[in-house]
């Protein structure tokens, strides 16, 4: 038992390092939590309603989620975003849910979404105040993750405004305020010391380099400033996150942001959408109201063969094998040899994108090729290469 656990502890921290650099101060070993071996799945509110989250809302979008086939393709947490605490702490200094907005409190709502297969996700920030100006963690971290863990909360997403004295503002791109990686680890410790299994979001915004650190930090980390519902968003956002590949992994993974799939861009943006985040092995949070979304939307969003290459078991991401003129190919290796091939033409005129077998790292030989939105495969000898309307991505499955 004791070599089984020193290895462990080994691989772990072999497995925390990437090749050729000193592991940062104050970093645990990637997957120290054991959580998010595979990117993190779920919905959140606030790409929806911004601050205006209830507990009506969250127990709704609950049931639409069993009902609609959203839980059992594996969109397991359901988060409450900013909005849900009053401005101030009570009397004992504890956080409080607004009693207007969450009047059953927030143990309640984890009681509901439990009962119904899910997992409940809620929201704090590392700083004086919460980005919406309610009450921020700084200083509070152990009593704050106490009350979460006795809560039922499986999930805590962690802003960054407000950051601490010296930064009494939404952001500080000087830095007054402690580092946020010094926050981010109390917070983290905080967790630990609860003993419940508690994914941790970093939501620093790419600030501070997270990428370098957030692996032995917490489960994922944002990358960017938050996500619009619009292509030029969704493509400033990808291109900011493509390059960290090396960065991401089991247990700790590249956020850049959550989904806006279903909330205005056009049907090819969704799916391209879709397409770039399970290829960059992105946590796939949805941000579209669930209760009204339709058929085509839901469709997109459950696609079992996009959401297996989201979550291969291997956790290796997708590095870009080629972007001149806007047209990207992605290669991400999957387990069994397989490898997930991306045509994205980032572009607003049609397309021709080619690559080949040796190029994405694919076995010699000839392949099966699975277009997996389209659901119909080929055989290739070695040329991958398809017509990419203006904005589309096409996602192919390259078979061993
Ligand atoms: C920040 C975060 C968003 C959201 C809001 C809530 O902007 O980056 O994802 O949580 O705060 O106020």
């Amino acid at each position: 038992m004791r070599i089984r656990a020193a290895l462990l502890i080994l691989t772990l921290v072999l497995a925390g390092t990437v090749a050729g650099e000193r592991p940062v101060a104050g970093a645990l070993p990637r997957a120290y939590n054991g959580l998010a071996a595979t990117p993190p799945m779920g919905w959140n509110d606030y790409n929806a309603y911004g601050l205006e989250v209830t507990e009506a809302l969250i127990e709704r979008t609950a049931d639409a989620m069993v009902a609609n086939g959203m839980r059992d393709a594996g969109y397991a947490y359901v988060t409450i975003d900013d909005g849900w605490m009053a401005a101030g702490r009570d009397a004992a200094g504890n956080l409080r849910p607004d009693p207007a907005r969450f009047p059953h409190g927030i143990a309640a709502v984890a009681g509901y979404v439990h009962a119904r297969g899910l997992k409940l996700g809620l929201y704090a920030d590392a700083g004086l105040r919460t980005c919406g100006g309610l009450a921020g963690s700084l200083g509070h971290e152990r009593a704050d993750a106490a009350l979460f863990a006795a809560w039922g909360v499986d999930y805590l997403k962690y802003d960054n405004c407000y950051a601490g004295p010296g930064c009494d503002q939404v952001d500080c791109p000087g830095g007054r305020a402690a580092p946020a990686r010094e926050r981010y680890a109390a917070m983290r410790d905080a967790l630990l010391a609860t003993g419940r299994p508690i994914v941790f979001s970093l939501c620093a915004w790419g600030t501070e380099d997270v990428a370098r650190w957030g692996a032995g930090y917490g489960n994922l980390w944002r990358t960017t400033g938050d996500i619009s519902p619009t292509y030029a968003s969704m493509l400033s956002i990808f291109r900011q996150t493509v390059g960290l590949d090396s960065r991401a992994g089991p247990g700790g993974w590249n956020d850049p942001d959550m989904l806006q799939v279903g909330n205005g861009m056009t049907a090819v943006e969704d799916r391209a959408e879709l397409t770039l985040w399970a290829a960059l092995g992105a946590p796939l949070i949805a941000g579209t109201d669930l209760v009204r979304a339709g058929p085509d939307t839901l469709a997109l969003l459950t696609n079992r063969a996009v959401i297996a290459v989201d979550q291969d078991p291997l956790g290796r991401v997708a590095r870009e094998v080629s972007a001149a003129g806007g047209r990207h190919v992605l290669a991400r290796p999957l387990s069994g040899g397989d490898v997930a091939v991306v045509l994205f033409n980032e572009t607003g005129t049609t397309a021709t994108i080619g690559t080949t077998a040796e190029a994405v790292g694919a076995s010699p030989g000839p392949h099966r090729l699975t277009d997996l939105w389209a659901g119909t495969s080929t055989t290739t000898g070695g040329d991958i290469e398809a017509t990419v309307p203006p904005h589309g991505a096409l996602l192919y499955r390259v078979a061993a």
